[in-house]
């Protein structure tokens, strides 16, 4: 057991009623109304962070590594993994009854060197790959409910499948043999197809959707698609409720994986966006997602718990002075229009 995790677990329990002061009167605890399991990105760091176990644990009911599950953490040049952080992300969701999602084993833009040396020997290549997915999967099972098997496999423009390191040792099987490699190590778990950009970019998601139905034509354990929904404030809402009947109409299971919408419009031209478009983005997210039969409604994951934990806040991502605000709580824990709408929209 993680120490720092089980202080700051001590710590949310006895201060496991959110502070009266943050609270508006009467907004209940968001995983209580919730219809389907409620997740929240997090990193190490925070598991010592009292204020941030406390609402985490409040409100939340699964948990996303926002990094340290990957193999940009996990996979040392050698080869050897470490598995300290996701260990201590695993207890702490034990110690507080959560499930975890498992973010991600194959993705393009992390291989790593120990890979990279593998490029010339196919066959080690393949060996090593099947190896890393099966000693991650396999030792998170039982408190990984489901993993983003592959990450990103789209063109952003939706031309085809990104290149690779994966797919130009192992070809567009690479995929496919992800899959069959985590079901083996972990049968129980929901195995998804995991992707940004699918409600604004028709043709990305038209590719990404064809490609589930190969996977699933070649008998892949291909069993949910993830959307992230990285989104803004200017998104049509409109193209939020069609992605999603679209992406439900594959009768998988439907994991809105990765949700923020920043102010920061298409953030190429740092336009802050009123708030109400904001909400007006967030109310067609949740209206779309009660559509989604109940059987396929694997969850709905926000991509940090606080304004100040977003990714979008980050040296690499903030634009200039203005700090976004893109998720349901505030840099001081307080819940904003989209905590208290959500409550009131979720069936
Ligand atoms: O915390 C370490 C620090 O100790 C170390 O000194 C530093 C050295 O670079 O790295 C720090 O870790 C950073 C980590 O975020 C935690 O802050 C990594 O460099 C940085 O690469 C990592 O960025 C993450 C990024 O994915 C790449 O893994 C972001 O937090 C995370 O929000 C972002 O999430 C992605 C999803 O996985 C896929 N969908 C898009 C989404 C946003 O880009």
């Amino acid at each position: 057991m993680d120490r720092r995790a089980l202080i700051a677990g001590a710590a949310a329990l006895t201060l496991s009623t959110p502070a009266c002061a943050a609270y508006p009167p009467g907004l209940p605890p968001l995983k209580s109304v919730s219809t389907y399991p409620l997740g929240v990105a997090v990193r190490h760091l925070h598991l010592s962070d009292p204020d941030w176990a406390r609402l985490a644990v409040t409100n939340f009911s699964q948990l996303t590594a926002e990094w340290e599950m990957k193999m940009e953490y996990m996979l040392r040049d050698d080869g050897s993994l470490q598995f300290d952080r996701a260990d201590a992300l695993a207890a702490f969701a034990r110690t507080y009854g959560m499930k975890v999602h498992g973010h991600t084993l194959v993705w393009y833009a992390q291989d790593g060197l120990h890979f990279q040396k593998l490029k010339g020997t196919p066959d080690a290549f393949l060996n090593a790959y099947v190896a890393y997915i099966q000693k991650v999967t396999g030792r998170y099972g039982g408190i990984v409910r489901g993993w983003d098997v592959v990450n990103e496999p789209i063109w952003n423009d939706g031309r085809g499948l990104r290149p690779c390191l994966w797919r130009e040792v192992l070809g567009d099987d690479y995929i496919g043999l992800a899959f069959e490699a985590a079901h083996q190590a972990d049968p129980a778990a929901v195995l998804f197809l995991n992707d940004y950009n699918l409600e604004l970019t028709p043709a990305k998601r038209t590719t990404f959707l064809k490609l589930c139905e190969r996977l699933l034509k070649e008998g892949a354990p291909l069993h949910g698609i993830g959307t992230q929904a990285h989104i803004s404030a200017d998104l049509n809402p409109a193209a939020m409720i069609v992605a999603i009947r679209d992406i439900a109409s594959l009768g998988l299971q439907v994991h809105i994986s990765e949700l923020d919408i920043s102010l920061r419009g298409d953030r190429l031209t740092n336009v802050v966006k009123p708030r109400l478009d904001q909400l007006k983005v967030f109310e067609a997210v949740i209206r779309a997602y009660n559509d989604v039969p109940a059987r396929q409604r694997y969850g709905l994951t926000v991509w940090s718990l606080r304004d100040k934990d977003s990714w979008l806040n980050s040296k690499r991502e903030r634009k200039g002075p203005i700090a976004d605000a893109p998720v349901l709580f505030d840099d001081r824990g307080r819940p904003k229009a989209m905590a208290e709408r959500f409550v009131e929209m979720v069936r």
